[in-house]
């Protein structure tokens, strides 16, 4: 078997950091003492890049990427923890936006973000679909109104109720139950008071994967978490939707209008844009319940 990946050995000085970094092994002291890929190894490779990124003769090389091409300079970190804690600590969920597009640029260098996520298995297979036209958001609520609505007469059922339960599992069902069911029945979605789904944002945007991709729920969150943050520090608001995720993956014709492949599932949404208030202060919330084993 023949190594996909490469140790230039003219440039390799033997100080095995990428043998240390590798998550997976795959790389090790050959027997002519040489640090190289170990072949049957590689096809474990998690393309982290980081022996290469580790490597300060630019000697290793896997087959995914270049040193040119794949590879920034990193910074010097300049955030402490307090700058770090004063940035969460500003981004609220904001519901509230300004009546004016997002730049496809902005959205741009916010994904952008997602390049230094970090993630389980396979990162390419969560795709992202983003809404940029008010108009178009519109023009889905309608049919998520009614997916509320719905949503009340399933739980006030019994027997759709424990259907939901089973196919769904324990957590889905609770939350719907407990959470959205509620508000449902309240009429809290109803349009006829404004839209309280999408909240007038410009922009929507959604992570979906196809319904067997490995990891890819907690991907979706993660780069959902991720892009909060991005859009926090673009001076831009957003809060994430678990509402149009789970209408796009219950109603054929919602998830058409939003051109999701019918084999996907919505993970997550984020509706975001320019915030309309600014707050003043945050709630001190109370710390998480934390179990010590030391
Ligand atoms: C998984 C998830 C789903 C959420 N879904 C919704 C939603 O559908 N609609 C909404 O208005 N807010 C939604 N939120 C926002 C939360 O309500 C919000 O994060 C929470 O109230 C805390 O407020 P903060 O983000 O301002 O700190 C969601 C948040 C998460 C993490």
């Amino acid at each position: 078997m023949k190594a996909k990946n490469i140790v230039d050995q003219k440039k390799c000085e033997k100080c095995k950091l990428c043998i240390e970094v590798c998550p997976v092994n795959i790389i090790g002291v050959d027997e002519n003492g040489l640090v190289n890929f170990i072949p049957e190894r590689e096809k474990i490779c998690l393309e982290c890049g980081q022996c290469m990124a580790v490597c300060s003769t630019d000697a290793v090389k896997i087959a995914k990427y270049t040193y040119e091409d794949n590879f920034i300079k990193l910074p010097i970190n300049s955030v402490d923890y307090q700058k770090y804690i004063d940035f969460v600590a500003t981004r609220r969920s904001v519901r509230n936006f300004k009546n004016k597009p997002v730049e496809k640029e902005i959205v741009e260098k916010i994904l952008a973000s997602l390049n230094f996520a970090p993630y389980g298995a396979e990162p390419d297979k969560v795709e992202i679909t983003i809404m940029n036209n008010r108009d178009k958001i519109e023009s889905t609520l309608p049919l998520v109104e009614k997916f509320l609505d719905n949503i009340v007469k399933w739980v006030d059922n019994p027997i759709i109720s424990r259907i939901i339960k089973h196919k769904k599992g324990i957590e889905t069902f609770n939350t719907i139950k407990n959470h959205l069911y509620p508000m449902a029945k309240l009429e809290n979605y109803k349009l006829k008071y404004g839209d309280r789904i999408t909240r007038g944002a410009p922009a929507l945007l959604i992570f979906h994967a196809d319904k067997g991709a490995e990891e890819h729920t907690n991907n979706g969150l993660i780069y959902a978490t991720y892009l909060m943050l991005a859009i926090h520090s673009m001076g831009l608001g957003g809060t994430m939707n678990e509402i149009i995720p789970a209408a796009i993956n219950k109603d054929k014709e919602i998830k058409q209008m939003f051109n999701i492949p019918e084999q996907h599932e919505a993970i997550i949404s984020i509706m975001f844009g320019y915030p309309k208030y600014k707050y003043k202060k945050t709630v001190k919330r109370e710390a998480k319940k934390t179990n010590w084993i030391e």
